[in-house]
Protein backbone atom coordinates (compact mmCIF):
# COMPACT_ATOMS: atom_id res chain seq x y z
CA UNK A 1 0.00 0.00 0.00
CA UNK A 2 1.77 3.35 -1.15
CA UNK A 3 2.10 6.17 1.80
CA UNK A 4 -0.87 8.46 1.63
CA UNK A 5 0.11 12.05 0.65
CA UNK A 6 -1.83 15.09 -0.49
CA UNK A 7 -3.50 16.47 -3.13
CA UNK A 8 -0.96 18.22 -5.64
CA UNK A 9 -2.57 21.28 -7.00
CA UNK A 10 -0.43 23.44 -9.85
CA UNK A 11 -0.83 26.85 -11.51
CA UNK A 12 1.67 28.77 -13.42
CA UNK A 13 1.62 31.56 -10.16
CA UNK A 14 -1.27 32.74 -8.40
CA UNK A 15 -4.18 31.73 -10.21
CA UNK A 16 -4.54 27.97 -9.00
CA UNK A 17 -5.01 29.56 -5.39
CA UNK A 18 -8.52 30.46 -6.41
CA UNK A 19 -9.43 26.75 -7.22
CA UNK A 20 -6.87 25.44 -4.34
CA UNK A 21 -9.62 27.86 -1.81
CA UNK A 22 -12.87 25.72 -3.06
CA UNK A 23 -11.10 22.64 -2.91
CA UNK A 24 -9.87 23.03 0.72
CA UNK A 25 -13.69 24.23 1.49
CA UNK A 26 -15.37 20.97 -0.67
CA UNK A 27 -12.48 18.53 0.96
CA UNK A 28 -12.21 20.06 4.53
CA UNK A 29 -10.18 17.05 5.82
CA UNK A 30 -7.39 16.40 2.82
CA UNK A 31 -3.96 17.92 2.53
CA UNK A 32 -3.03 19.80 -0.67
CA UNK A 33 0.58 20.74 -1.60
CA UNK A 34 -0.01 24.16 -3.93
CA UNK A 35 3.05 24.03 -6.64
CA UNK A 36 3.03 27.99 -8.38
CA UNK A 37 5.71 28.52 -10.91
CA UNK A 38 5.73 32.41 -10.32
CA UNK A 39 9.46 33.04 -11.78
CA UNK A 40 8.18 31.56 -15.60
CA UNK A 41 4.82 32.77 -15.14
CA UNK A 42 3.11 33.63 -17.04
CA UNK A 43 2.94 30.76 -19.25
CA UNK A 44 -0.05 32.09 -21.33
CA UNK A 45 2.18 33.24 -24.24
CA UNK A 46 4.67 31.06 -24.24
CA UNK A 47 4.64 28.08 -27.25
CA UNK A 48 3.12 24.62 -26.44
CA UNK A 49 6.41 22.87 -26.68
CA UNK A 50 7.41 25.58 -23.54
CA UNK A 51 4.32 25.25 -21.71
CA UNK A 52 4.47 21.33 -21.62
CA UNK A 53 7.98 20.61 -20.49
CA UNK A 54 7.45 23.15 -17.30
CA UNK A 55 4.08 21.44 -16.71
CA UNK A 56 5.49 18.10 -16.26
CA UNK A 57 8.62 18.92 -14.45
CA UNK A 58 5.97 20.47 -12.03
CA UNK A 59 3.89 17.38 -12.21
CA UNK A 60 7.25 15.25 -11.63
CA UNK A 61 8.05 17.47 -8.89
CA UNK A 62 4.97 17.32 -6.92
CA UNK A 63 4.98 13.24 -7.25
CA UNK A 64 8.47 13.05 -5.95
CA UNK A 65 6.90 15.29 -3.21
CA UNK A 66 4.97 12.36 -2.66
CA UNK A 67 1.72 13.88 -4.23
CA UNK A 68 -0.54 10.18 -5.83
CA UNK A 69 -3.03 12.77 -7.78
CA UNK A 70 -2.22 16.07 -8.99
CA UNK A 71 -4.72 18.84 -10.40
CA UNK A 72 -3.89 20.79 -12.74
CA UNK A 73 -5.50 24.08 -11.95
CA UNK A 74 -4.49 26.10 -14.97
CA UNK A 75 -6.33 26.53 -17.94
CA UNK A 76 -3.08 27.00 -19.89
CA UNK A 77 -1.20 23.67 -18.93
CA UNK A 78 -4.73 22.17 -19.26
CA UNK A 79 -4.95 23.42 -22.45
CA UNK A 80 -1.42 22.17 -23.93
CA UNK A 81 0.04 19.73 -21.30
CA UNK A 82 -2.36 17.40 -20.15
CA UNK A 83 -3.34 15.07 -22.95
CA UNK A 84 0.19 14.45 -23.32
CA UNK A 85 0.82 13.82 -19.83
CA UNK A 86 -1.83 11.30 -18.88
CA UNK A 87 -1.23 9.43 -22.57
CA UNK A 88 2.36 9.13 -22.74
CA UNK A 89 4.16 10.42 -19.41
CA UNK A 90 2.45 8.61 -16.41
CA UNK A 91 2.71 4.81 -18.28
CA UNK A 92 7.00 5.67 -18.07
CA UNK A 93 6.30 7.63 -14.44
CA UNK A 94 3.79 5.74 -12.78
CA UNK A 95 0.88 4.28 -14.42
CA UNK A 96 -1.08 4.60 -10.83
CA UNK A 97 -0.46 8.59 -10.63
CA UNK A 98 -3.52 10.50 -11.96
CA UNK A 99 -3.53 14.06 -13.36
CA UNK A 100 -6.77 16.21 -13.82
CA UNK A 101 -7.32 19.44 -15.28
CA UNK A 102 -9.67 21.99 -15.38
CA UNK A 103 -11.39 22.21 -18.68
CA UNK A 104 -13.23 19.23 -18.92
CA UNK A 105 -15.19 19.79 -15.73
CA UNK A 106 -16.34 23.24 -17.15
CA UNK A 107 -17.20 22.48 -20.22
CA UNK A 108 -19.50 18.94 -18.91
CA UNK A 109 -21.20 21.64 -16.16
CA UNK A 110 -21.85 24.79 -19.05
CA UNK A 111 -24.78 24.15 -20.58
CA UNK A 112 -26.58 24.70 -16.89
CA UNK A 113 -25.72 28.12 -16.81
CA UNK A 114 -26.94 29.59 -20.11
CA UNK A 115 -30.06 30.21 -21.19
CA UNK A 116 -29.77 32.03 -24.79
CA UNK A 117 -26.50 28.87 -25.28
CA UNK A 118 -24.16 31.32 -26.44
CA UNK A 119 -21.30 31.59 -24.16
CA UNK A 120 -18.24 33.61 -24.22
CA UNK A 121 -14.40 32.26 -22.28
CA UNK A 122 -11.85 34.42 -21.54
CA UNK A 123 -8.80 33.13 -21.21
CA UNK A 124 -5.27 33.35 -22.21
CA UNK A 125 -3.57 33.53 -25.82
CA UNK A 126 -2.56 29.52 -24.94
CA UNK A 127 -5.83 28.55 -23.93
CA UNK A 128 -7.97 30.37 -26.67
CA UNK A 129 -5.50 29.79 -29.65
CA UNK A 130 -5.53 25.85 -28.89
CA UNK A 131 -9.61 26.16 -29.07
CA UNK A 132 -10.15 23.50 -26.32
CA UNK A 133 -12.80 24.99 -25.06
CA UNK A 134 -14.66 24.67 -28.37
CA UNK A 135 -13.83 21.53 -28.67
CA UNK A 136 -14.85 19.83 -25.44
CA UNK A 137 -17.66 22.18 -25.25
CA UNK A 138 -19.01 20.97 -28.80
CA UNK A 139 -18.14 17.36 -27.86
CA UNK A 140 -20.84 17.28 -24.90
CA UNK A 141 -23.06 20.19 -26.03
CA UNK A 142 -22.98 20.93 -29.74
CA UNK A 143 -25.63 23.25 -29.86
CA UNK A 144 -23.75 26.13 -27.86
CA UNK A 145 -22.24 28.34 -29.73
CA UNK A 146 -19.18 29.58 -27.83
CA UNK A 147 -17.10 32.92 -28.75
CA UNK A 148 -13.59 33.78 -27.14
CA UNK A 149 -11.71 36.50 -26.18
CA UNK A 150 -7.75 35.97 -25.18
CA UNK A 151 -7.24 38.85 -22.48
CA UNK A 152 -3.09 38.61 -22.33
CA UNK A 153 -2.50 41.32 -19.83
CA UNK A 154 -5.12 40.27 -17.32
CA UNK A 155 -2.31 37.26 -15.50
CA UNK A 156 0.19 39.99 -15.50
CA UNK A 157 -2.07 42.38 -13.74
CA UNK A 158 -2.59 39.85 -10.91
CA UNK A 159 1.48 38.49 -10.72
CA UNK A 160 2.11 42.39 -10.80
CA UNK A 161 -0.74 43.11 -8.16
CA UNK A 162 -1.60 46.19 -10.51
CA UNK A 163 -5.26 45.28 -11.18
CA UNK A 164 -6.73 47.66 -9.17
CA UNK A 165 -5.73 50.58 -11.12
CA UNK A 166 -7.48 52.99 -13.83
CA UNK A 167 -4.25 51.10 -16.05
CA UNK A 168 -5.69 47.55 -14.90
CA UNK A 169 -9.44 48.58 -15.56
CA UNK A 170 -8.63 50.00 -18.61
CA UNK A 171 -7.45 46.52 -20.16
CA UNK A 172 -10.27 44.58 -18.06
CA UNK A 173 -13.22 46.87 -19.67
CA UNK A 174 -11.50 46.57 -23.26
CA UNK A 175 -11.59 42.67 -23.53
CA UNK A 176 -14.84 42.63 -22.02
CA UNK A 177 -16.63 45.64 -24.31
CA UNK A 178 -14.75 43.43 -27.14
CA UNK A 179 -16.19 39.40 -26.27
CA UNK A 180 -19.68 40.95 -25.46
CA UNK A 181 -19.65 42.75 -28.61
CA UNK A 182 -18.80 40.08 -31.09
CA UNK A 183 -21.70 37.97 -29.38
CA UNK A 184 -24.32 39.89 -27.66
CA UNK A 185 -26.33 36.91 -26.99
CA UNK A 186 -24.12 36.21 -25.10
CA UNK A 187 -25.67 35.39 -21.09
CA UNK A 188 -22.70 33.49 -19.72
CA UNK A 189 -19.33 34.48 -19.40
CA UNK A 190 -16.64 31.52 -18.42
CA UNK A 191 -13.99 32.98 -16.35
CA UNK A 192 -11.45 30.24 -18.59
CA UNK A 193 -8.09 31.19 -16.55
CA UNK A 194 -7.66 30.65 -12.96
CA UNK A 195 -5.79 34.17 -12.23
CA UNK A 196 -9.54 35.47 -13.53
CA UNK A 197 -11.66 35.34 -10.09
CA UNK A 198 -8.80 37.38 -8.55
CA UNK A 199 -9.95 40.47 -10.75
CA UNK A 200 -13.78 39.51 -10.13
CA UNK A 201 -14.71 42.94 -8.18
CA UNK A 202 -13.11 44.91 -11.32
CA UNK A 203 -14.92 42.38 -14.04
CA UNK A 204 -18.52 42.79 -12.64
CA UNK A 205 -18.07 46.58 -12.88
CA UNK A 206 -18.06 46.30 -16.95
CA UNK A 207 -20.56 42.68 -17.27
CA UNK A 208 -24.25 43.69 -17.57
CA UNK A 209 -26.25 42.01 -14.70
CA UNK A 210 -28.08 39.76 -16.93
CA UNK A 211 -24.89 37.83 -17.96
CA UNK A 212 -23.62 35.20 -15.49
CA UNK A 213 -20.40 35.02 -14.81
CA UNK A 214 -18.88 31.42 -14.17
CA UNK A 215 -15.11 31.11 -12.28
CA UNK A 216 -14.06 28.01 -11.99
CA UNK A 217 -12.84 26.97 -8.70
CA UNK A 218 -16.23 25.36 -7.34
CA UNK A 219 -16.73 23.39 -9.99
CA UNK A 220 -13.70 21.91 -10.20
CA UNK A 221 -13.71 21.17 -6.69
CA UNK A 222 -17.68 19.26 -7.22
CA UNK A 223 -16.22 17.21 -10.07
CA UNK A 224 -12.96 16.71 -7.70
CA UNK A 225 -15.25 15.27 -4.73
CA UNK A 226 -17.46 13.08 -7.34
CA UNK A 227 -13.91 11.63 -8.88
CA UNK A 228 -13.05 10.72 -5.23
CA UNK A 229 -15.93 8.89 -4.94
CA UNK A 230 -15.88 6.92 -7.74
CA UNK A 231 -11.99 6.09 -7.27
CA UNK A 232 -11.99 5.40 -3.34
CA UNK A 233 -8.63 3.45 -3.57
CA UNK A 234 -7.51 7.06 -5.21
CA UNK A 235 -9.39 8.87 -2.01
CA UNK A 236 -7.12 6.16 0.64
CA UNK A 237 -4.03 7.36 -0.98
CA UNK A 238 -5.11 10.75 -0.03
CA UNK A 239 -3.69 12.01 3.49
CA UNK A 240 -6.35 14.15 5.76
CA UNK A 241 -4.58 16.16 8.25
CA UNK A 242 -5.83 19.38 7.12
CA UNK A 243 -2.59 20.68 5.89
CA UNK A 244 -1.71 22.51 2.96
CA UNK A 245 1.78 23.52 2.11
CA UNK A 246 3.16 26.17 -0.44
CA UNK A 247 5.62 26.18 -2.74
CA UNK A 248 7.48 28.24 -5.71
CA UNK A 249 9.52 29.13 -7.91
CA UNK A 250 9.69 32.84 -7.12
CA UNK A 251 11.59 33.97 -4.20
CA UNK A 252 8.68 32.71 -1.08
CA UNK A 253 8.66 35.94 1.19
CA UNK A 254 6.88 37.79 -1.84
CA UNK A 255 4.94 34.83 -2.71
CA UNK A 256 3.57 35.01 1.20
CA UNK A 257 2.93 38.07 0.68
CA UNK A 258 0.77 38.46 -2.08
CA UNK A 259 -0.55 34.46 -1.53
CA UNK A 260 -1.59 35.53 1.65
CA UNK A 261 -3.55 38.30 0.37
CA UNK A 262 -5.63 36.49 -2.09
CA UNK A 263 -6.55 33.48 0.59
CA UNK A 264 -6.96 35.71 3.69
CA UNK A 265 -5.02 33.86 5.62
CA UNK A 266 -1.68 34.01 6.29
CA UNK A 267 0.77 31.20 4.68
CA UNK A 268 4.11 30.15 4.81
CA UNK A 269 6.06 28.90 1.69
CA UNK A 270 9.07 27.40 0.02
CA UNK A 271 11.43 28.03 -2.72
CA UNK A 272 11.53 24.92 -4.81
CA UNK A 273 13.49 24.76 -8.19
CA UNK A 274 11.45 22.84 -11.04
CA UNK A 275 14.13 20.42 -13.34
N1 LIG B 1 -3.85 30.39 -14.31
C1 LIG B 1 -3.37 30.12 -15.65
C2 LIG B 1 -4.55 29.66 -16.50
O1 LIG B 1 -5.57 29.24 -15.94
C3 LIG B 1 -2.62 31.32 -16.11
C4 LIG B 1 -1.86 31.15 -17.29
C5 LIG B 1 -0.65 32.05 -17.41
O2 LIG B 1 0.30 31.87 -16.66
O3 LIG B 1 -0.65 32.85 -18.38
O4 LIG B 1 -4.51 29.67 -17.71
Amino acid sequence: MSKKAPIGVFDSGYGGLTVLSELRKSLPENDFIYLGDNARAPYGTRSFDVVYEYTLQAVKTLFDLGCHLVILACNTASAKALRTIQINDLQKIDPSKRVLGVIRPCAEMIDTFSTTKHVGVLGTNGTVNSESYILEIKKIHPHIMVTQEACPMWVPLVEDNTFNTSGGEFFIRQNLESILSKDPEIDTLVLGCTHYPILMKQIVKFVPDSVKIIAQGEIVADKLVDYLERHPDMADKCSKKRITMYYTTENAGSFEEKASLFLDEKIVAKQIVLK
